[in-house]
């Protein structure tokens, strides 16, 4: 079901999630939470979202992008939907990258953030298999502003030069 997503100004977005519980994985309630997130942000054509992003307190993310999104220019793949949960990371170099991010729950504002290129992760998924890897593509800046949302950190305090903050 298509969710109304939180925006910015609304408390619940900085207050963090908490790690989904072993009991949890394979539960009628993360299924249903995960599908809820999935009609959510395909409807808004996001390229990632966080549960807490429709009001939800748990750290599970989704990761789901190609290049036929209308949000953003040459994304590349992200290979599928990745249901992320309890992800960790570690940062692997000082390799640094700008992107232009955007973010469902700050509507239309764009700004240029400054992340690390590359990392090690690990998560689970939905029926609990772990994965883990050292990626530096799009795919782990979705990770990384996606976690900053469970950890209550909207893209908009990352942007350094805040001249780039604009509307579009
Ligand atoms: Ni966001």
């Amino acid at each position: 079901m298509i969710k109304k997503i939180l925006v910015d100004g609304d408390e619940r977005l900085l207050k963090l999630s908490e790690e989904v519980l072993a009991y949890e994985f394979n539960s009628k309630e993360l299924d249903d939470l995960i599908t809820d997130m999935i009609d959510t942000m395909r409807n808004a054509n996001g390229v990632g979202i966080s549960a807490v992003q429709i009001g939800v307190h748990k750290r599970v993310l989704l990761i789901e992008y190609n290049e036929e999104n209308p949000r953003y220019e040459n994304l590349g793949d992200s290979g599928g939907l990745q249901v992320v949960i309890n992800p960790k990371i570690e940062v692997v170099d000082d390799e640094v990258c700008d992107y232009n991010e955007g973010c469902l729950s700050v509507p239309e504002l764009y700004g240029v953030v400054t992340r690390p290129k590359r990392l090690k992760y690990t998560f689970f998924d939905a029926k609990g298999q772990l994965f883990e890897g050292v990626d530096d593509s799009f795919w782990v800046r979705v990770l990384q502003h996606e976690i900053d949302h469970l950890d209550g950190v909207l893209f908009t305090s990352r942007v350094a030069d805040k001249s780039t903050l604009v509307k579009k």
